[in-house]
């Protein structure tokens, strides 16, 4: 092997190995993370605006009354596990919907329809006063 022939191998190998890191950073993790409480809003804004959207990439939360238990919330990261998109929350359809492929997901996050697969990730939320909190 000659010099030219080991230093394309190198390259080869330094791009195979970083393709994994690629793919990954390129597809939604279904992960959701915040560090500590996170405030959204108050029951106030929830009810005048039906749904509160905060954060972004896996921090990101939207809260919703919990359409079986209303003075139950629920909360999601509406990230979709499709390709990506944000999801949003129909009443009328009692499903967050994604506008990119159509993927529906229940008031809990499980999929009802695809092309996405895995369900929104959710997190934990407890009401404060009037104010709503969401914890990872
Ligand atoms: S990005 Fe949501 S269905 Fe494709």
């Amino acid at each position: 092997m000659n010099r030219r022939e080991f230093l394309g191998w190198i390259g080869v190998g330094t791009l195979a190995s970083s393709l994994p890191v690629a793919i990954v950073a390129c597809t939604p993790s279904g992960k959701s993370d915040i560090s500590g409480p996170l405030t959204v809003g108050t029951l106030g804004d929830l009810d005048q605006k039906g749904q509160l959207v905060t954060g972004e990439g896996a921090g990101k939360v939207l809260v919703i009354r919990d359409p079986a238990k209303s003075d139950q919330l629920l909360a999601v990261n509406p990230i979709c596990t499709h390709k990506g998109c944000d999801v949003e929350w129909k009443a009328d359809q009692t499903a967050f919907v994604c506008p990119c492929h159509g993927a529906k997901f229940g008031a809990d996050g499980t999929v009802q329809a695809g092309p996405a697969r895995e369900s929104l990730p959710t997190f934990t939320v407890k009401v404060d006063g009037s104010n709503i909190v969401v914890e990872g």
